[in-house]
């Protein structure tokens, strides 16, 4: 065995692969010969050592062809025709079948100048033939030629490759941008349609509380009325989850501990589940805190829960996770969030159930979509998650197979203060009071039917259609003890302003904001800022009274 001309300071390029061999600037000739007869190393050797891209390396074994040419990443490879053992013909057989070797050109030397042998080594997959020995000069030439071409056809096949490949990248993010394109076309469009729609179910359910409170109905009308507002509440519901998934829904973020949002939901979602089913935490101890709407971020993980029973029907496990990722973490990069300097906490809901094909997966965010039977799901679980977890300032990531099962990844940004403990305001039965309140809306019907409810439980009710007016009778001395307020109102002055008035003129006087959509000028990205006071439309007289009365006990605190 020997190894030829292969420079003392570059030891690896005899072993080198042959793709890292193709990528030189300028390509070495690797010869490979295979000969039983040592002689022919000192016959072909001679006159190739002054040339200085030309390796050549030899061995007896021609069984070892293909491993040989693998090692040394042979360009072309020059072998004995006839030989004990393994001969020329089965060499190019062997390297033809190796999907490593099977393009490397082979040439055949034979002492035979035959032409029905040359026939035959070609059809066998020979690239050349010579007659033993020839001319020095010609057997560079040849070499060089066949390695030439051998190196420029992996070339070109590598390019293809990497062309491919970058137009299977383009693919995916031509993709993933129409996706994001059209979840957002689908948000403004369901925004929209929520907005309004809260405002008219405001002006039903008000009208429904306010028949009821002023009496005189019959008993059947009476149990209509339940229905009509059982109906405004389904309405309501509907509404909110479209809000949440265009990213509009008023969000009060608190500081929470997400591992105690978890523990604390183990109980309903073990009564959720199939009783065949079983429930796997892991829930790491020191968990970061995240500053988030903690009745919102429950109702989503409740949502996730229930797509995992649906999918589990026979019954399986359910995983709950919880875990810091700091912000050099690998899950950031998967989920879109690489190189950002911000720390995250992540909860999963994992399912063995049934997954989802591909064609499910690319649409489950969309409002809307279900695969389930009509009454059994109206496709806005994922889509008021998605939309939450975004407006939130997270991330989410659906992973899904089919017959192995699914996870959601909810990515939360870490806070650096630590949590509170969530105290859930109780809704109290109706009350009334005796102070005075400024009712401040520009849609008539809504106005009038709030304004009708709060004389009804007793306080003295003063109206606005516009903020400008709103000003001018805080401006002008009158005792106000609270402001109820809508977020956008037409006209130049903004409730924003309202609300410096009110501080400025009635340092005792509290604000009640109340909207149906988290607007800029209370909110920054949606999340309203802690210490206002915000009440989601459509509100019940009961907790209309409750926030009232709440807000009123905050100034009587603060006197
Ligand atoms: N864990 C899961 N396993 C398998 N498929 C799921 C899972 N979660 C969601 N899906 C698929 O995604 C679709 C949309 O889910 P989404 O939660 O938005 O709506 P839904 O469950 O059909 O109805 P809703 O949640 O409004 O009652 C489902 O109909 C189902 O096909
Ligand atoms: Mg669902």
């Amino acid at each position: 065995m020997y190894n030829l001309f292969a420079p003392a300071h570059q030891p690896d390029r005899a072993t080198s692969p042959p793709a890292l061999f193709m990528t030189q600037e300028s390509p070495c000739v690797s010869i490979l010969l295979i000969d039983d007869e040592a002689i022919a190393l000192d016959l072909i050797a001679h006159g190739l050592e002054r040339e200085p891209d030309i390796r050549l390396r030899y061995d007896a074994r021609s069984e070892m062809a293909v491993a040989l040419a693998r090692e040394v990443a042979a360009t072309t490879v020059l072998v004995d025709l006839r030989m004990p053992g393994a001969d020329g013909f089965d060499v190019i057989r062997m390297l033809r079948a190796d999907p490593a070797t099977e393009h490397i050109p082979v040439v055949l030397l034979s002492s035979e100048d035959d032409p029905s042998i040359k026939v035959k080594a070609f059809a066998t997959g020979a690239n050349d033939y010579l007659v033993k020995w020839p001319d020095t000069r010609e057997l560079l030439a040849r070499v060089r030629y066949h390695s030439a071409a051998y190196v420029a056809r992996m070339q070109r096949d590598a390019a293809f490759i990497s062309l491919r490949l970058s137009q299977e990248e383009l693919a995916a993010s031509q993709s993933a941008l129409h996706q994001a394109q059209k979840m957002e076309a689908i948000g403004q469009l369901t925004g929209g349609v929520a907005h309004d729609f809260n405002n008219v179910l405001q002006i039903i359910s008000g009208n429904l509380q306010l028949i009821k409170l002023l009496g005189g109905v019959s008993e059947k009308a009476h149990s209509r009325i339940e229905i009509a507002l059982a109906g405004v509440e389904r309405g309501a519901k509907l509404s909110a989850h479209l809000l949440a998934f265009a990213r509009r829904q008023p969000l009060q973020a608190q500081l929470i501990n997400p591992g105690q949002v978890l523990f604390d939901m183990g109980d309903m979602i073990r009564r959720l589940l199939d009783p065949r089913s079983t429930i796997a935490t892991d829930i790491a101890p020191d968990l970061w805190s995240t500053m988030v709407d903690a009745n919102q971020l429950n109702n989503v993980l409740l949502n996730l829960a229930i797509n995992a029973r649906d999918a589990m029907t026979a019954g399986g496990t359910l995983t709950i996770r919880a875990h810091n990722v700091p912000a050099a973490s690998a899950l950031l990069a998967d989920a879109g969030k690489q190189h950002g300097p911000d720390d995250y906490v992540l909860l999963e809901i994992a399912d063995t159930g049934t997954g989802m094909e591909p064609a499910v997966l690319q649409r489950a965010f969309e409002p809307f979509f279900t695969t389930k039977p009509t009454g059994q799901g109206t496709g806005l679980g994922l889509s008021m998650a998605y939309g939450f977890v975004k407006q939130s300032g997270g991330e989410i990531v659906l992973k899904s197979e089919p017959g192995v099962g699914t996870s959601v990844k909810i990515f939360l940004l870490r806070s650096q203060a630590a949590a509170e403990t969530v105290e859930e305001a109780a809704i109290e039965p109706l009350t009334g009071g005796q102070e005075t309140i400024l009712v401040v809306e520009d849609e008539e019907d809504v106005r009038r039917t709030t304004v009708e409810l709060l004389s009804a439980l007793g306080y003295r009710v003063l109206q606005a259609a516009h903020a400008g007016s709103a000003l001018s009778l805080i401006q002008s001395g009158i005792p106000i003890d609270l402001v109820f307020t809508d977020v956008i109102m037409p006209g130049e002055t903004s409730s924003l302003q309202l609300s410096v008035a009110v501080r400025q003129y009635l340092p005792d006087a509290q604000v009640l904001f109340t909207s149906g959509y988290a607007e800029g000028v209370l909110a920054h990205e949606g999340k309203v800022d802690p210490g206002v006071n915000l009440l989601q439309k459509p509100y019940t007289p009961e907790i209309l009274s409750t926030r009232i009365r709440q807000v009123l006990r905050q100034r009587k605190a603060s006197v």
